[in-house]
């Protein structure tokens, strides 16, 4: 049978990984696939000695990734550059060229996604994406296939690894979040520009094209609420660990009665969790189902290998199925285009969540009854009060609320009557999930 040829663009940590998975498993690859998938073109930014397959005589090096969605040779395109540009247009030629391509570029199918499955379908070619969200985990196969009979009632995930890493190191060996996240980047864990990973960005892509897979919504990545981590105090770790919470980075999706909620914001999750106890660079996503229940998938969500693990599994399925029609092949998104549903997207105001808060108030009597006072107004309902000790006479206390579920705009008001009364200058608010 004639091999599956493969153009690679970008030779980075991804691409690097890619290649030395494929070449170091190509016998269990041949066997799997009944043919063999083979390397024979790969451009990088730059080509020297060093680059990968520099040696190598079967495959054509080019500075210029327009070579290889342009060369007759390449079946299946594999678009490891990221970010949103020249990386649409350059998959779009290559789907125009009739070529395959695999990405593990969540930014492009979140921004553009809808785009660019359309324009895969009318040509007959798959565009697949497994390594887009979580790494090496294979959420996507298993949301879209293995939980193919379920209604999906929400899914909770932490989808970043560098964000996960500064966390669980801050936390761990109270180490400074500047130091941890470059340590981040020397390992390849972090993005081309590491704001995305954490504010969130990053996040809020892939989390995007999960609430895409399942709620069979079109991609919208504008409507995903999005706060990052940049803000989370050591102080915070602290009073949420003695309140018997972890705080995490979540990604949750989740179908309500009034629309859906898509939102990526530091949560407090109960220690008891799983999902809180997975640390560093792990992922880990909690998907509700309605037949099956909670399913919670856990793996590497980002490096080299890991990462490639998902590359080459979408490449390996693209050469299982290379004569198979459109029709019969799993649907991008999980469902038949133009069968989409056209649920809304909440507003951040329409959110439920409960909260943990914490303000710095005046050490006199009657503060608490203020802020009660005022919550009482929303009709937010308190479960929990710590009051910390003044580090000095006169000085300021914190105060820690753990809040029930309230809608967002309540607490909005609440909160900037607190401020605006100069109760506490500022609030720290994080949402809180129980995950039950
Ligand atoms: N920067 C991403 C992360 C890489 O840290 O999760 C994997 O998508």
């Amino acid at each position: 049978m004639k091999s599956v040829r493969i153009g690679l663009m970008g030779l980075g940590t991804v691409g690097g990984g890619t290649a030395a998975v494929l070449q170091r498993n190509a016998e269990e690859i041949t066997q799997r696939v009944g043919r063999s998938v083979d390397i024979v073109r790969a451009a990088a930014r730059e080509i020297n000695e060093q680059t990968a397959f520099a040696a190598d005589s079967a495959v054509k090096l080019s500075d210029d990734a327009w070579d290889v969605v342009n060369d007759a040779d390449v079946d299946v395109v594999v678009e490891l550059i990221g970010g949103y540009s020249p990386a649409r247009e350059l998959v779009l030629k290559a789907i125009e060229n009739g070529k395959h391509v695999v990405t593990a570029n969540k930014a492009l199918i979140a921004m553009h996604g809808d785009e660019i499955f359309a324009a895969a379908s009318a040509k007959g070619v798959s565009v697949c994406y497994e390594a887009a969200v979580a790494g090496g985990i294979p959420i996507i196969k298993a949301m879209r296939e293995g939980l193919t009979a379920n209604k999906i009632e929400w899914l909770a995930g932490i989808i970043n690894g560098t964000g996960n890493f500064i966390l669980t190191e801050m936390r761990d060996k109270g180490r400074d979040f500047d130091d941890v996240l470059k340590e981040a980047q020397a390992l390849g864990y972090a993005e081309a520009d590491p704001t995305f990973d954490v504010e969130g960005i990053d996040a809020a892509h892939k989390l995007t094209i999960l609430a895409s897979i399942a709620f069979s919504i079109p991609l919208q990545f504008d409507k995903t609420f999005t706060e990052g981590i940049s803000k989370v105090t050591t102080e915070d770790v602290i009073y949420a660990e003695e309140l018997g919470y972890r705080i995490k980075h979540l990604g949750v999706a989740r179908k309500t009665a009034k629309g859906i909620e898509m939102r990526v914001h530091p949560t407090l999750i109960p220690q008891k969790r799983l999902i809180a106890n997975v640390d560093g660079v792990m992922n880990a996503v909690l998907v509700q189902g309605d037949a099956v229940g909670p399913t919670l998938y856990y793996g590497a969500g980002a490096g080299a290998e890991p990462t490639a693990s998902a590359v080459v599994a979408d490449i390996i399925d693209i050469a299982r199925t290379f004569e198979a029609t459109v029709e019969n092949k799993v649907c991008a998104l999980g469902y038949q285009s133009g069968k989409e549903s056209n649920t809304a997207v909440l507003s951040s105001d329409d959110f439920e969540t409960a909260y943990y808060l914490r303000l710095s108030v005046d050490d006199r009597p009657g503060v608490l009854a203020d802020v009660a006072r005022i919550f009482a107004e929303q009709e937010i309902s308190i479960e929990a009060v710590i009051q910390k000790e003044p580090v000095s006479e006169g000085a300021s206390v914190d105060l820690i609320l753990l809040t029930q579920t309230v809608q967002e705009k309540r607490m909005n008001a609440a909160l900037s009557k607190v401020e605006s009364s100069k109760i506490s200058e500022s609030v720290t608010r994080i949402r809180v999930e129980h995950l039950n």
